[in-house]
Protein backbone atom coordinates (compact mmCIF):
# COMPACT_ATOMS: atom_id res chain seq x y z
CA UNK A 1 0.00 0.00 0.00
CA UNK A 2 1.36 3.18 -0.91
CA UNK A 3 2.24 5.17 1.86
CA UNK A 4 -0.08 8.38 2.44
CA UNK A 5 2.62 10.39 3.47
CA UNK A 6 4.45 10.71 -0.01
CA UNK A 7 1.71 11.44 -1.57
CA UNK A 8 1.29 14.84 0.50
CA UNK A 9 1.35 18.33 -0.82
CA UNK A 10 4.64 19.47 1.27
CA UNK A 11 5.66 22.81 1.90
CA UNK A 12 8.67 24.70 4.09
CA UNK A 13 10.17 27.83 5.38
CA UNK A 14 13.67 27.86 5.64
CA UNK A 15 15.80 30.68 7.51
CA UNK A 16 18.70 30.59 9.87
CA UNK A 17 17.50 30.64 12.82
CA UNK A 18 13.84 29.05 11.97
CA UNK A 19 12.94 28.03 15.28
CA UNK A 20 11.09 31.03 16.11
CA UNK A 21 9.03 31.34 12.52
CA UNK A 22 5.46 31.64 13.37
CA UNK A 23 4.77 30.14 9.58
CA UNK A 24 4.31 26.68 10.48
CA UNK A 25 1.54 27.90 12.57
CA UNK A 26 -0.34 29.82 10.15
CA UNK A 27 -0.16 27.35 7.74
CA UNK A 28 -1.01 24.43 10.18
CA UNK A 29 -4.00 26.35 11.42
CA UNK A 30 -4.92 26.49 7.66
CA UNK A 31 -4.20 23.61 6.25
CA UNK A 32 -6.19 22.12 9.29
CA UNK A 33 -9.33 24.59 8.64
CA UNK A 34 -9.12 23.34 5.00
CA UNK A 35 -8.82 19.86 5.96
CA UNK A 36 -5.85 19.48 3.14
CA UNK A 37 -3.58 16.19 3.53
CA UNK A 38 -0.92 18.69 3.53
CA UNK A 39 2.38 19.55 5.49
CA UNK A 40 4.28 22.67 6.31
CA UNK A 41 7.33 22.76 8.19
CA UNK A 42 10.68 24.07 9.34
CA UNK A 43 13.54 23.51 7.31
CA UNK A 44 16.70 24.68 9.40
CA UNK A 45 19.39 25.84 6.42
CA UNK A 46 22.53 28.11 6.68
CA UNK A 47 23.41 30.49 4.28
CA UNK A 48 26.28 28.26 2.88
CA UNK A 49 24.27 25.47 2.63
CA UNK A 50 21.28 27.10 0.83
CA UNK A 51 22.36 26.42 -2.87
CA UNK A 52 22.41 22.83 -2.06
CA UNK A 53 19.38 23.05 -0.49
CA UNK A 54 18.09 24.91 -3.70
CA UNK A 55 19.45 22.00 -5.82
CA UNK A 56 17.68 19.54 -3.97
CA UNK A 57 14.29 21.46 -4.81
CA UNK A 58 14.53 21.10 -8.23
CA UNK A 59 15.67 17.72 -8.08
CA UNK A 60 12.74 15.20 -9.37
CA UNK A 61 12.92 13.57 -5.54
CA UNK A 62 12.19 16.91 -3.99
CA UNK A 63 9.33 16.37 -1.82
CA UNK A 64 8.56 19.69 -1.93
CA UNK A 65 5.90 22.06 -3.87
CA UNK A 66 7.39 24.97 -2.73
CA UNK A 67 8.28 27.05 0.45
CA UNK A 68 9.06 30.40 1.94
CA UNK A 69 12.40 31.87 2.79
CA UNK A 70 13.28 34.03 5.69
CA UNK A 71 16.48 35.85 7.11
CA UNK A 72 19.00 35.29 5.50
CA UNK A 73 18.20 33.98 2.11
CA UNK A 74 15.71 36.59 0.46
CA UNK A 75 18.36 37.92 -1.48
CA UNK A 76 19.88 34.73 -2.45
CA UNK A 77 16.23 33.02 -3.06
CA UNK A 78 15.59 35.81 -5.77
CA UNK A 79 19.38 35.40 -7.22
CA UNK A 80 18.92 31.26 -7.33
CA UNK A 81 15.55 31.31 -8.84
CA UNK A 82 14.61 30.41 -12.56
CA UNK A 83 11.90 32.77 -13.26
CA UNK A 84 11.54 35.37 -10.73
CA UNK A 85 8.32 37.69 -10.38
CA UNK A 86 8.59 41.54 -11.20
CA UNK A 87 8.00 42.70 -7.21
CA UNK A 88 10.97 40.12 -6.16
CA UNK A 89 12.60 41.26 -9.65
CA UNK A 90 12.66 45.22 -8.10
CA UNK A 91 13.08 44.47 -4.79
CA UNK A 92 16.24 41.80 -5.30
CA UNK A 93 14.60 39.88 -2.70
CA UNK A 94 12.23 36.91 -2.35
CA UNK A 95 9.79 35.28 -0.01
CA UNK A 96 8.07 33.02 -1.78
CA UNK A 97 8.65 29.61 -4.04
CA UNK A 98 7.42 27.34 -5.77
CA UNK A 99 8.39 25.00 -8.86
CA UNK A 100 6.72 24.31 -11.88
CA UNK A 101 8.43 21.45 -14.27
CA UNK A 102 11.24 21.73 -12.11
CA UNK A 103 12.25 25.05 -12.25
CA UNK A 104 11.85 27.52 -9.10
CA UNK A 105 10.11 30.82 -9.09
CA UNK A 106 10.08 33.61 -6.91
CA UNK A 107 8.06 36.20 -6.00
CA UNK A 108 7.88 38.95 -2.72
CA UNK A 109 4.65 38.52 -1.09
CA UNK A 110 5.67 41.52 1.38
CA UNK A 111 4.24 43.87 -0.52
CA UNK A 112 1.24 42.30 -1.08
CA UNK A 113 0.64 41.75 2.99
CA UNK A 114 1.47 45.45 4.03
CA UNK A 115 -1.82 46.71 1.06
CA UNK A 116 -4.19 43.91 2.44
CA UNK A 117 -3.23 44.38 6.06
CA UNK A 118 -4.00 48.15 5.99
CA UNK A 119 -6.38 47.58 3.17
CA UNK A 120 -8.45 45.33 6.23
CA UNK A 121 -7.87 47.83 9.03
CA UNK A 122 -7.37 51.28 7.66
CA UNK A 123 -8.93 51.31 4.07
CA UNK A 124 -8.69 55.06 3.83
CA UNK A 125 -4.58 54.78 3.92
CA UNK A 126 -5.72 54.43 -0.16
CA UNK A 127 -5.96 58.29 0.34
CA UNK A 128 -3.27 59.53 1.97
CA UNK A 129 -1.40 62.17 -0.40
CA UNK A 130 1.90 62.43 1.99
CA UNK A 131 3.34 59.13 4.03
CA UNK A 132 6.95 58.93 6.39
CA UNK A 133 8.54 55.56 6.32
CA UNK A 134 11.30 55.08 8.98
CA UNK A 135 13.87 52.92 7.73
CA UNK A 136 15.63 52.01 4.90
CA UNK A 137 16.50 48.03 4.87
CA UNK A 138 14.85 45.52 3.29
CA UNK A 139 11.66 45.41 4.82
CA UNK A 140 11.52 49.25 4.23
CA UNK A 141 11.64 48.41 0.19
CA UNK A 142 8.77 46.67 0.26
CA UNK A 143 6.97 49.27 2.24
CA UNK A 144 7.77 52.02 -0.54
CA UNK A 145 7.34 49.55 -3.81
CA UNK A 146 3.26 49.24 -2.07
CA UNK A 147 2.72 53.29 -1.42
CA UNK A 148 4.73 54.01 -4.67
CA UNK A 149 1.94 51.54 -6.72
CA UNK A 150 -1.13 53.06 -4.37
CA UNK A 151 0.09 56.31 -6.36
CA UNK A 152 0.85 58.36 -3.08
CA UNK A 153 2.46 61.65 -3.86
CA UNK A 154 5.31 61.90 -1.47
CA UNK A 155 6.96 59.64 0.20
CA UNK A 156 9.81 60.71 3.05
CA UNK A 157 11.96 58.32 4.03
CA UNK A 158 13.95 58.94 7.08
CA UNK A 159 17.05 56.63 8.30
CA UNK A 160 19.47 57.31 10.58
CA UNK A 161 22.13 56.22 7.78
CA UNK A 162 20.85 58.58 5.15
CA UNK A 163 22.91 57.26 2.69
CA UNK A 164 20.85 54.13 3.00
CA UNK A 165 17.51 56.63 2.34
CA UNK A 166 19.27 57.73 -0.79
CA UNK A 167 19.74 54.78 -1.84
CA UNK A 168 16.41 54.22 -1.92
CA UNK A 169 15.26 57.26 -3.35
CA UNK A 170 17.40 57.03 -6.40
CA UNK A 171 15.91 53.47 -6.57
CA UNK A 172 12.32 54.25 -6.39
CA UNK A 173 12.04 57.23 -8.16
CA UNK A 174 11.14 61.00 -8.22
CA UNK A 175 8.78 60.67 -5.55
CA UNK A 176 10.61 59.11 -2.89
CA UNK A 177 12.55 61.86 -0.68
CA UNK A 178 15.31 60.75 1.97
CA UNK A 179 16.14 62.48 4.99
CA UNK A 180 18.22 61.95 8.09
CA UNK A 181 16.58 61.22 11.39
CA UNK A 182 16.99 64.78 12.51
CA UNK A 183 14.22 66.03 10.29
CA UNK A 184 11.75 63.23 11.53
CA UNK A 185 9.41 65.91 13.16
CA UNK A 186 9.25 68.30 10.39
CA UNK A 187 8.55 65.63 7.81
CA UNK A 188 6.23 63.97 9.94
CA UNK A 189 3.83 67.23 9.76
CA UNK A 190 0.89 66.86 7.50
CA UNK A 191 1.35 63.39 6.91
CA UNK A 192 -1.51 61.18 6.68
CA UNK A 193 0.52 58.12 7.56
CA UNK A 194 3.64 56.87 8.93
CA UNK A 195 5.50 53.64 8.92
CA UNK A 196 7.93 52.30 11.14
CA UNK A 197 10.52 49.66 9.69
CA UNK A 198 12.71 49.75 11.85
CA UNK A 199 13.52 48.19 15.58
CA UNK A 200 13.95 51.54 17.12
CA UNK A 201 13.65 51.02 20.90
CA UNK A 202 13.84 47.78 20.82
CA UNK A 203 17.71 46.94 21.86
CA UNK A 204 17.60 49.91 24.15
CA UNK A 205 18.16 52.56 22.00
CA UNK A 206 16.62 56.15 22.43
CA UNK A 207 13.19 56.28 20.62
CA UNK A 208 12.83 60.06 19.69
CA UNK A 209 9.48 61.70 20.86
CA UNK A 210 7.21 62.67 17.39
CA UNK A 211 4.36 64.65 18.12
CA UNK A 212 1.99 62.66 16.01
CA UNK A 213 -0.64 65.25 16.52
CA UNK A 214 1.18 67.46 13.78
CA UNK A 215 -0.16 64.28 11.15
CA UNK A 216 -2.96 65.32 8.86
CA UNK A 217 -6.88 64.76 10.20
CA UNK A 218 -7.62 60.73 10.48
CA UNK A 219 -3.83 60.03 10.04
CA UNK A 220 -2.32 56.31 10.93
CA UNK A 221 0.52 55.35 12.53
CA UNK A 222 1.53 51.23 11.62
CA UNK A 223 4.75 49.11 12.37
CA UNK A 224 5.72 46.12 10.16
CA UNK A 225 7.66 45.04 13.41
CA UNK A 226 5.14 42.47 14.78
CA UNK A 227 7.00 41.91 18.07
CA UNK A 228 5.72 43.29 20.40
CA UNK A 229 2.62 44.08 18.92
CA UNK A 230 2.83 47.52 20.91
CA UNK A 231 6.31 48.93 19.62
CA UNK A 232 7.90 51.91 20.80
CA UNK A 233 6.87 53.63 18.19
CA UNK A 234 3.10 52.28 18.49
CA UNK A 235 2.89 53.18 22.26
CA UNK A 236 3.61 56.59 21.51
CA UNK A 237 1.12 57.17 19.06
CA UNK A 238 -1.50 55.50 21.17
CA UNK A 239 -0.53 57.33 24.00
CA UNK A 240 -0.95 60.36 21.67
CA UNK A 241 -4.72 59.27 20.83
CA UNK A 242 -3.46 58.31 17.41
CA UNK A 243 -5.38 55.60 15.40
CA UNK A 244 -2.83 52.82 15.06
CA UNK A 245 -2.30 49.31 13.23
CA UNK A 246 -0.14 46.51 14.42
CA UNK A 247 2.46 44.22 11.86
CA UNK A 248 0.96 41.38 12.98
CA UNK A 249 -1.58 41.67 10.13
CA UNK A 250 0.71 41.92 7.69
CA UNK A 251 2.67 38.40 8.74
CA UNK A 252 -0.72 37.30 8.22
CA UNK A 253 -1.51 37.98 4.85
CA UNK A 254 1.93 37.73 3.34
CA UNK A 255 1.11 34.01 4.03
CA UNK A 256 -2.39 33.96 2.23
CA UNK A 257 -0.59 33.67 -2.20
CA UNK A 258 1.81 30.89 -1.05
CA UNK A 259 -0.37 28.78 0.59
CA UNK A 260 -3.26 29.37 -1.80
CA UNK A 261 -0.42 28.26 -5.20
CA UNK A 262 0.78 25.20 -2.85
CA UNK A 263 -2.81 24.06 -1.60
CA UNK A 264 -4.98 25.15 -4.22
CA UNK A 265 -7.05 27.20 -1.79
CA UNK A 266 -6.90 31.01 -0.58
CA UNK A 267 -6.98 31.17 3.00
CA UNK A 268 -8.65 34.03 5.10
CA UNK A 269 -6.86 35.87 7.78
CA UNK A 270 -9.55 35.67 10.85
CA UNK A 271 -9.46 36.42 14.33
CA UNK A 272 -9.05 32.59 15.54
CA UNK A 273 -5.75 33.03 13.29
CA UNK A 274 -4.72 36.37 15.05
CA UNK A 275 -5.49 34.78 18.66
CA UNK A 276 -3.31 31.50 17.79
CA UNK A 277 -0.53 33.87 16.80
CA UNK A 278 -0.57 36.06 19.76
CA UNK A 279 -1.05 33.23 22.01
CA UNK A 280 2.13 31.47 20.49
CA UNK A 281 3.59 34.87 21.44
CA UNK A 282 2.57 35.54 24.54
CA UNK A 283 3.82 31.55 25.46
P1 LIG B 1 15.22 44.83 7.56
O1 LIG B 1 15.57 44.02 6.34
O2 LIG B 1 14.44 44.04 8.57
O3 LIG B 1 14.60 46.12 7.24
P2 LIG B 1 17.87 45.98 7.99
O4 LIG B 1 18.22 45.93 6.54
O5 LIG B 1 18.90 45.57 8.98
O6 LIG B 1 16.61 45.07 8.33
O7 LIG B 1 17.34 47.46 8.33
C1 LIG B 1 17.01 47.84 9.61
C2 LIG B 1 16.55 49.29 9.61
O8 LIG B 1 16.33 49.69 10.97
C3 LIG B 1 17.56 50.27 9.05
O9 LIG B 1 16.87 51.36 8.48
C4 LIG B 1 18.31 50.71 10.31
O10 LIG B 1 18.96 51.95 10.19
P3 LIG B 1 20.47 52.02 9.55
O11 LIG B 1 20.29 51.90 8.07
O12 LIG B 1 20.96 53.35 9.98
O13 LIG B 1 21.22 50.87 10.15
C5 LIG B 1 17.16 50.81 11.28
N1 LIG B 1 17.55 50.75 12.70
C6 LIG B 1 17.83 49.65 13.42
N2 LIG B 1 18.14 49.97 14.70
C7 LIG B 1 18.05 51.32 14.79
C8 LIG B 1 18.25 52.28 15.83
N3 LIG B 1 18.60 51.90 17.06
N4 LIG B 1 18.05 53.57 15.55
C9 LIG B 1 17.69 53.98 14.33
N5 LIG B 1 17.49 53.14 13.28
C10 LIG B 1 17.67 51.83 13.51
Amino acid sequence: MADSRETMVKAFVTGWPIKHSRSPLIHGHWLKQHRIAGEYRAEPVTAEGFPAFIEMLKDASSPYVGGNVTIPHKESAFRLADEVGPIAEELGAANTLWLQEHRLHATNTDVYGFAANLNERHPGWQRVDKAVVLGAGGASRAVIYALRERGIGEIHVVNRTVFRARELADRFGARIHAHPMEALAEVTQGAGLFVNTTSLGMDGSDVPQIDFSSMAAEGLVTDIVYVPLETPILRQANAQGMKTVDGLGMLLHQAVPGFEKWFGVRPRVDDTLRELVIEDMDA
